[in-house]
């Protein structure tokens, strides 16, 4: 089914130092809501589709530490990198391709976060996933959602702008997660529930949100230069570095993040 885009794992280092960024931004609200469902619902064994370099699963599976986590993703680098630093007793960390090869073991829970958006297909995604889920499994999709309407500061409307246009240059989709519950439906997933997280400088934190945003520009720059030239690059650094210190002064920029769940 679906071919990923390459672009994303290619450059590790970046795509380290990126992951381990947002890991850090976004875990301290998505682990509780991540465990509240895994309690909830006794969840066992997991499957976490572009686990990337392992820190967020490592992060949630010692939490849960009775629970077993399967997490998989295309990139070889990242998959090192994830056995190295982020091994836990209860992770099997493996290369592969999640497509319809993929074994039909049947899990509980399949998460698949920031992955979708760079997939082909996701239609395809979302069924095999539903074949690979216990009846009453749940598969949780957790997405960026980048929107171009903000009221607040001209710097940060370049960012969302180049945001949308990187994620276009690299064949992914910056607002997926509008699609996600409708084909969901069509693949016959029940009790599908859809909501929009604010993560702003108010909800985080300064630091964690503008470090975070230094690290985009840094890997946007990176793999799309054309778009994400040597100036966009420095602007958006210098107003970050400037809104991590000025509080006081602050207009609240914000990035949103979706979690949708389904249930087979
Ligand atoms: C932006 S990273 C997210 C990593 C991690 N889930 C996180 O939240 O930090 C997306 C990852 O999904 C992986 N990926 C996308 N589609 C995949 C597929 N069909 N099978 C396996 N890995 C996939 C990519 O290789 C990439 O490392």
């Amino acid at each position: 089914m679906s071919e990923v885009s390459k672009l994303i794992y290619q450059l590790s280092p970046f795509v380290e130092d990126c992951l381990t960024k947002q890991n850090r931004a976004f875990s301290s609200f998505e682990y509780n809501y991540l465990q509240e469902v895994i309690n909830q619902h006794q969840i066992q064994s997991v499957l976490d589709i572009g686990t990337g370099e392992g820190s967020f699963i490592a992060g949630l599976a010692s939490l849960t530490p009775d629970v077993n986590y399967h997490a998989i993703d295309i990139g070889e680098d990242l998959i090192s990198i994830a056995k190295e630093k982020n091994q836990q007793d209860n992770i099997v960390f493996t290369s592969c391709l999640f497509d319809s090869s993929f074994p039909e073991k049947k899990y509980d829970l399949i998460l698949a976060r920031f992955s979708v958006e760079h997939m082909k297909d996701i239609a395809a995604f979302i069924a095999e996933a539903y074949k690979r889920l216990k009846k009453g499994g749940i598969l949780l999709v957790t997405e960026y959602y980048v929107e171009n309407i903000s009221l607040q500061s001209d710097t940060w409307n370049i960012f969302r702008e180049k945001e949308l246009e990187f994620y276009t240059a690299i064949g992914s989709n910056a607002r997926t997660s509008i699609e996600i519950p409708k084909l969901m439906h069509k693949e016959a997933f029940k009790k599908i529930n859809s909501n929009l997280r604010h993560i702003s400088p108010s909800t985080i934190g300064f630091q964690p949100f503008y470090e975070l945003i230094i690290s985009y520009a840094n890997i946007y720059g990176n793999i799309v230069p054309e778009v994400w030239t040597d100036e966009i690059k420095s602007i958006i650094i210098a107003y970050a570095e400037n809104s991590m210190h000025e509080t006081s002064s602050h207009v609240e920029d914000v990035l949103f993040i979706s979690h949708t769940i389904g249930y087979a």
